[in-house]
């Protein structure tokens, strides 16, 4: 029997990996325009940090992390990368480096979630995290920053979501409205929904169950609650997103899975392209707790990671460029060792080449040489040795000329620099 992917776990393929690439160089290139530095920390870390930073009571922590026990210590494949970075920069004594951190991150997450189209056990985010700005305009600069990328990656019919969750002082007062709200209405939650109640009532708020739904109706908005600090700082975030010009909804009921949230949360959405049921692009917020929680200083933090499966699903296909790649095709031994000197000389002057060594009429090479998509192709049998030339053929222009040996590398440089001619003639 054949070895199988473990299940909501995929392999990304050549004919993918474009674009990929592409939605990666764009995020990228935005983050460090926007002042972030790359960080890589490891995939394993010490469950304890999930549990201290994510929080018990979620679904992540309680189901679905993928843990080990490895010489009597318990590790966990990361299931975000929040935590991890946070440890990293407080590890690393960054906060003593410097006053502000801007790090991003791109890499694998596991989740040991139901898969289903835009739902995966290994998945891909990029992300990024601000720490040592507590201010609102920190929150605005970084939501207006998705949006852009988003608009630059062609991802329309967006729905940008903000809410304010407070600091501990506003959650407790909520968390107790909320229970005061749906203990009497107990009986009708979800059997999931009453073990919340008891341990952490605003998880109910993310319940999809109709159930659930219909016990919130007139439930207590966080909003009507937020403390004086929290309320200037959630009035600060409307102000600049205004000024800003970048659209957002007001959304009270946007809580995310995370515990380690603290006043601003956020989350994009799109029905565009291939989009299904798992329509959230992104997710981010403050958490200005965790920093301390891990045992650092109080440091104010916030960040947002993009799922670039989801991202893929919803971004528009574009036109791809015809590979300028060269294929050489020798006729015979003699000629064999002059295609791997002609690949090694193009590779070198940094033109893609792949020299096909393997034998066979020169039909059967060009049909090789038509499959390899390549632009150019290269033939040269015992004549063309013996007379110091090798027959060029522009496969997509449908023309061929002939080539003096030296001259290979600056025709193949001219011909791929300029675009192809109108196929049908012959040089
Ligand atoms: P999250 O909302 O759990 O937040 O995940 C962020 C994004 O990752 C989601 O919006 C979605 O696009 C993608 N994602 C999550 N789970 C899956 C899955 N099973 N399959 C495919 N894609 C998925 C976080 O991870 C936080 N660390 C974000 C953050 C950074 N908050 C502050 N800093």
């Amino acid at each position: 029997m054949t070895i199988r992917a473990v299940k909501g776990m995929n392999d990304v393929l050549p004919d993918e990996i474009g674009r990929w690439h592409e939605l990666e160089t764009v995020l990228r290139r935005r983050l460090e325009l926007a002042g972030y530095r790359e960080v890589r920390t490891p995939v394993l870390e010490p469950t304890e940090l999930f549990v201290r930073s994510i929080g018990e009571a979620t679904e992540i922590v309680e189901k679905q992390m993928f843990v080990l026990e490895r010489s009597g210590e318990s590790l966990a494949l990361r299931p975000e990368g929040t935590a991890g970075v946070a440890r990293a920069y407080l590890q690393g004594t960054l906060h003593a480096k410097e006053p502000v951190s801007r790090l991003y991150y791109l890499g694998p997450m596991f989740r040991a979630e139901q898969p289903q189209r835009g739902r995966y056990r290994q998945f891909w985010q990029v992300g990024a995290e601000i720490y040592g700005d507590h201010g609102p305009g920190c929150d605005a600069e970084m939501i207006d920053l998705l949006v852009g990328m988003l608009s630059e990656l062609g991802i329309g019919q967006l729905r940008v979501l903000v809410n304010s969750l407070g600091s501990a002082g506003t959650r407790a007062r909520y968390r107790e409205a909320l229970r005061a709200h749906l203990t009497p209405r107990a009986e009708s939650l979800s059997e999931h929904a009453k073990k919340r109640l008891a341990d952490n009532p605003l998880r109910i708020l993310d319940s999809k169950n109709p159930r659930d739904r219909e016990a919130l109706e007139g439930a207590p908005s966080i909003l009507d609650l937020l403390e004086p600090e929290d309320r200037a700082h959630w009035d600060g975030l409307q102000r600049a997103l205004t000024a800003l010009g970048t659209p957002y909804e007001v959304s009270p009921g946007l809580v995310r899975g995370l515990d380690y949230y603290t006043r601003t949360l956020f989350e994009i959405q799109s029905t565009a392209g291939e989009m299904g049921s798992q329509n959230a692009l992104l997710g981010g917020g403050r958490y200005d707790g965790m920093v301390k929680e891990l045992g650092g200083p109080d440091i104010p933090a916030i960040g947002f990671a993009i799922g670039l499966e989801r991202m893929l699903l919803a971004m528009p296909a574009r036109d791809r460029a015809p590979a300028a790649r060269c294929f050489i095709a020798p006729l015979g031994a003699a000629a064999a060792d002059q295609a791997l000197l002609i690949a090694r000389e193009l590779q070198n002057a940094g033109i893609q080449a792949e020299a096909d060594t393997r034998g066979g009429s020169l039909k059967s090479l060009l049909r090789r040489a038509d499959a390899s998509a390549s632009r150019l192709c290269f033939v040269l049998g015992d004549t063309e040795l013996e007379r110091g030339v090798v027959a060029l053929k522009d496969l997509q222009a449908r023309t061929q000329e002939e080539v003096p040996r030296a001259e290979v590398v600056a025709r193949a440089r001219a011909l791929l620099s300029a675009p192809p001619a109108a196929a049908g003639g012959s040089a």
